[in-house]
């Protein structure tokens, strides 16, 4: 039995993680602001230790990690479109509490941080697929921090020999996905259209293609990277399915699980979208054994299940 510290575990990927950890028998310490995360994300999960607070401060990273043996770092306010419209308070979280964290771990003698990157980190370039030796080229201030997070896991690998791997998500999708915003991850919103039979909207010809990755994947391969030989310490690695679809293709599949016959209507495109994103998982595969597990259309059937299962008034 190890010992996790799941940082933002009451969020949508953090939680997975949690209820991950817990079904192997793991101990496990969640540390969560309640920003944007909820308590009744991890409702449903026994014997977690919850810790609510900002990692930000200090005493209160110290707090979160003491005696734990590894972090896996989701906390972090995840929105694109928030950060452009408040950079100040993103970086807070994805800058600020992620070296606050880091200082803590690396005093605590922590043997590994898993850290949550983001394929934004890409940018709009064109080639396909995107491997982890790309120059980057953040277009918002959410892919900014989020690669600035990144290179504070390697510096404090080098400077310090905290052990730290840096996972690279693609447009993870799956229950407890918080589907309450226009910014919201586009499947959370329309699985929640179609179970309530109304028209999502997609931002321009629906052409634009995704590499949209079932939690369970990502879960799966963060607790491989968190005790994954040494060779994969201070590294970037690309946890995705190394396949994509386009939003119309997507939207067709899940017509078809959910016999719904409402078609979606077509708005202008999304200013700053990037028009393609698909992962090569390679370096995943060679450093930690990892190979998806669930595909596209399974996880969106368990998807669909649990948002119509929880739908309010259901
Ligand atoms: C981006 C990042 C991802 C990051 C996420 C956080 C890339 C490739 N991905 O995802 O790493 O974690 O932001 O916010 O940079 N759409 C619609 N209708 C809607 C909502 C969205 O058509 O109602 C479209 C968007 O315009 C976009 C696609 O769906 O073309 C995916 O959008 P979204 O789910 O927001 O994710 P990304 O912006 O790809």
């Amino acid at each position: 039995m190890a010992f996790y510290l799941v940082t933002g575990g009451a969020g949508f990927i953090g939680s997975h993680m949690v209820e991950a950890l817990r079904a192997r028998g793991d101990r496990v310490r969640v540390a969560d602001s309640l920003v944007t995360g909820k308590r009744e994300n991890l409702a449903h999960i026994d014997d977690v230790e919850f810790l609510q607070g900002d990692l930000a401060d200090e005493a209160f990273a110290r707090r979160a990690v003491e005696g734990v043996e590894y972090v896996l770092h989701q906390a972090a306010i995840p929105s694109v479109p928030r950060s452009v419209e408040d950079p100040l308070s993103s970086n807070r979280a994805n800058i600020d509490a992620t070296l606050s964290l880091l200082v803590a771990a690396r005093d605590a003698g922590v043997r590994r941080v898993v850290y949550a990157g983001s394929s934004s980190a890409y940018g709009n370039s064109a080639t396909l697929p995107k491997h982890e030796e790309m120059p980057t080229a953040p277009l918002s201030p959410y892919a900014l921090q989020k690669l600035v997070g990144e290179q504070y896991m390697q510096m404090f690998t080098t400077l310090y020999g905290l052990s730290t791997v840096t996972i690279r998500y693609f447009n993870v999708f799956g229950p407890r996905q918080d589907p309450s915003s226009a910014y919201s991850g586009v499947l959370s919103l329309f699985i929640r259209f179609l179970v309530e039979g109304r028209s999502p909207t997609i931002h321009g010809d629906g052409e634009q293609t995704r590499d949209f990755t079932y939690v369970a994947n990502v879960v799966d391969g963060a607790l491989r990277a968190s005790v994954a030989p040494d060779e994969a310490s201070g590294q970037v690695i690309n946890v995705a399915t190394g396949r994509r679809i386009s939003l119309n293709d997507v939207y067709r599949t899940l017509k078809g699980i959910t016999g719904a016959t409402v078609d979606p209507v077509y708005g202008p495109p999304r200013v700053g979208d990037v028009r393609d994103s698909l992962a090569d998982i390679s370096k995943a595969s060679r450093l930690l054994g990892y190979t998806p597990i669930v595909h596209l259309e399974e996880g969106l059937r368990r998807t669909y299940e649990w948002f119509a299962s929880t739908r309010v008034g259901a």
